[in-house]
């Protein structure tokens, strides 16, 4: 499992598609049973709003979300109470001090590696009777994401990147299910489900990606280098996403829910 490292996340960027990013959450919070005074951990919990809305819709005891990026965080200064805080961790290394009634997690594990392993440190923070809800894009054999890995391919950039590859961390939605019943939860649904984005335009795919997927091209380059390859980047995808607007763009992800 390797440590995130840079924090190229730009909160404002993210939040350009928040209602379509918020509604895989509010499908997976909609799995959650509720119980009275849960305590609530949110992995990967970003500027903290859903937290909040998880924390509120809950009624939960305690919520505490962690997430490695200060940009983020710093967004999420505004939601905390004393029931609801939230501090700077990375997901591969967190290790509270107690167990929770539920441990969430939001498009974030996505960008952790070696789920088989990283999986079975995850249920361990939940506690007995607990659940685990998670929710992970899957949409790796999209063009928006494999145009990422050709440009990154040509000449003008393949030497610039510090990272050797950007593996696809999601497993198949099986896998998870196989995991979860070695772990020995007692119940669990996963599911993929693909989500349909009517995008005004085929660029907004790469305002899109810019908020999440391309944060990790961009921490290796400079600036000017990061603009170049946006630039080629979308040079490539557009005409691969047909030649006319508006876009539809279609989005599988993975809901993962389990009780112990
Ligand atoms: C796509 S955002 C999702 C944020 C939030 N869960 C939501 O649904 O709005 C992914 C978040 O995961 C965080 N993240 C990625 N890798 C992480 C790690 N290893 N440890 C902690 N947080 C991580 C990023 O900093 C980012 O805030």
């Amino acid at each position: 499992m390797t440590k995130t490292t840079n924090d190229t996340w730009n909160p404002a960027q993210y939040a350009l598609f928040q209602e379509q990013r918020s509604q895989p959450f509010f499908d997976l919070l909609a799995l959650v049973q509720p119980r009275e005074a849960m305590r609530v951990l949110d992995l990967g919990c970003g500027t903290g709003e859903l937290t909040k809305y998880a924390h509120e819709t809950l009624r939960a005891k305690e919520t505490l979300g962690v997430d490695s990026s200060r940009a983020m965080l710093e967004k999420s200064a505004a939601f905390a109470s004393a029931s609801l805080r939230f501090a700077h961790a990375d997901i591969s290394e967190f290790t509270p001090p107690a167990q929770f009634d539920l441990v969430l997690s939001n498009a974030a594990l996505q960008w952790l590696q070696d789920h088989a392993r990283l999986l079975p440190r995850i249920a361990s923070l939940v506690a007995e009777g607990g659940q685990l809800a998670i929710q992970m894009p899957a949409n790796f054999d999209h063009p928006s994401h494999l145009v990422a890995k050709e440009v990154a391919r040509e000449p003008s950039f393949r030497s610039l990147w510090k990272t050797e590859d950007r593996p696809v961390n999601v497993l198949r939605p099986e896998d998870y299910a196989t995991i979860l019943n070695e772990l020995g939860f007692q119940k669990q649904h996963v599911r993929l489900q693909v989500y349909g984005h009517l995008l005004r335009t085929r660029h907004h795919v790469v305002e899109w990606v810019k908020g999440t997927m391309l944060t990790a091209y961009k921490k290796d380059l400079s600036d000017r280098d990061y603009e170049r390859f946006v630039a080629r980047y979308t040079e490539v995808l557009l005409p691969r996403l047909g030649a006319s607007d508006p876009y539809f763009y279609a989005f599988k992800r993975i809901l993962i829910w389990a009780k112990r």
